[in-house]
């Protein structure tokens, strides 16, 4: 079902090279990103663009995975960048990205956010609710400063999608809600405001989406509350942001489309839209996270003890988890992975991959099929580009782990594995 590459040696390879060897030379948990498959990923969805010649920023939101080489490579792409604190906005200013092509998302922007946001003159804020107005207006009378925005709007989709990720929902911390006027009465408030342009709207209908009706649908009520904005306030939306979400093949149950697919329905949905009520072709942005990163990278662990209860289960521990992947103790996510160093074998038992942290909801995987384990084999979990090292905990007071980029025949080292001193690096003694 999914395809990998085996080598000679029978070892799992990723972008060319050998991942029993990689654990050994950087040591384990490891996430190892193939780059060549981020920058065809990012290529897909600009050439999709292209391919109906309307303009288009495509913002990697980079909560899905944030470091200076990941975003090095998003700027590379030609990609704008979507971060949502100040910490994504420092990672990318140490990345020496461009500024102008960044959006500042979140549901409660402080004060020092936006000051570093409006002194780097970042391209855009996403405006969430009325008191982050009342701050931008603020900060730019005291910088004497101007800013672009979009508008966060929750149009009331609801996409097919896990609970815990719906961001699009009526019932939302997110955005301005459509259907009570609350996103008319910003648009008003923002119109006052001199030092502010408002650029457009913005909405995000959920995350890990199979079908584009959802994307369909929340156009169509967009339009509506467009149509009736030009009509009120003569307000032009040159931007239309419509957020992330096209989901990834994490199992074989998960049946994404190809990328250019879900570009083609926006594009064909807009078009309509723009043609019914008359108005001009906006320039549509998107922000993919999942979708550029996710099937990138494998998370290599090394397995330790193994636990048989006769007729129940067969654990097989390895030694990270929980605290370098959340989602399936979070989401009840569900992976897939090989045995690094026999990837070239069929299985012959059914286990469950536990991790190592103290907490029985620490399992990767409750069900796979493996080759029979022992200690020191290498497990490769596939699919764990994505929310898995930005997430990342300290529980337990476990070091993250250290990722490295795999391109042309090349690794590199991109985050160095935190060491005992980091762990500890912030306590004070008490006295
Ligand atoms: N734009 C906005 C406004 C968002 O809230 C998100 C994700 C994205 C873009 C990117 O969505 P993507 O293309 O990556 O689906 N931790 C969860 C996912 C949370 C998504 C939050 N927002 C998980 O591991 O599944």
């Amino acid at each position: 079902e999914r395809s990998y590459q085996v080598n000679q040696q029978g070892h799992l390879t990723i972008g060319g090279l050998d991942t029993v060897k990689l654990s050994q030379k950087y040591g384990t948990p490891l996430f190892v990103y193939d780059v060549n498959h981020i920058r065809q990923n990012a290529r897909a969805f600009v050439e999709a663009f292209r391919a109906h010649n309307v303009k288009a920023q495509i913002a990697y939101a980079s909560k899905a995975f944030s470091s200076i080489a990941m975003v090095q490579v998003a700027k590379q792409e030609g990609l704008s960048l979507d971060v949502v604190s100040q910490g994504e906005l420092y990672t990318a200013i140490q990345a020496g990205f461009p500024m102008e092509r960044i959006h500042l998302h979140g549901n409660n922007k402080s004060k020092e956010e936006i000051e570093m946001a409006v002194e780097q003159q970042i391209g855009c804020i996403v405006i969430d609710n009325f008191y982050e107005i009342e701050l931008l207006q603020q900060v730019l009378q005291e910088k004497q400063s101007t800013m672009d925005v979009l508008i966060r709007v929750t149009p009331g989709i609801e996409a097919h999608t896990h609970n815990y990720i719906l961001t699009g929902h009526e019932d939302s911390k997110f955005g301005f809600n459509v259907n009570n006027h609350q996103a008319t009465e910003a648009l008003t408030t923002l119109l006052k405001i001199d030092r502010i342009t408002v650029k457009g709207v913005h909405c995000h209908i959920g995350s890990q989406i199979f079908e584009t009706d959802g994307f369909e649908m929340a156009v169509q009520r967009l339009y509506q509350m467009i149509n009736e904005w030009k009509n009120s306030f003569q307000f032009e939306t040159d931007v239309l942001n419509v957020g992330g979400g096209f989901g990834i093949r994490y199992t074989a149950e998960d049946k994404p489309l190809p990328l250019h697919e879900y570009v083609d329905a926006l594009i064909k949905e807009i078009t309509q839209q723009v043609d019914h009520y008359q108005l001009t072709f906006p320039e549509i942005w998107i922000e993919p996270g999942r979708s550029l990163v996710g099937e990138s990278a494998v998370t290599l662990y090394k397995i330790g003890s193994i636990k048989e209860i006769p007729e129940v289960r067969k654990y097989i521990s390895v030694d990270g988890g929980m605290t370098d992947n959340i989602r399936p103790a979070l989401y009840e996510a569900k992976y897939e992975a090989v045995v690094a160093n026999k990837a070239n074998q069929s299985p012959d038992e059914k286990v469950a991959v536990a991790g190592k942290a103290c907490e029985s909801g620490d399992m990767l995987i409750w069900d796979i099929d493996l080759p029979k384990v022992k200690n020191d084999d290498i497990l490769a979990v596939f699919s764990t580009g994505a929310y898995s090292y930005s997430m990342a905990s300290h529980y337990n007071r476990f070091p993250k782990a250290a990722i490295v980029f795999v391109e042309d025949g090349h690794d590199a080292l991109v985050v160095k594995r935190e060491t005992y001193e980091d762990v500890v690096q912030n306590d004070l003694f008490y006295e």
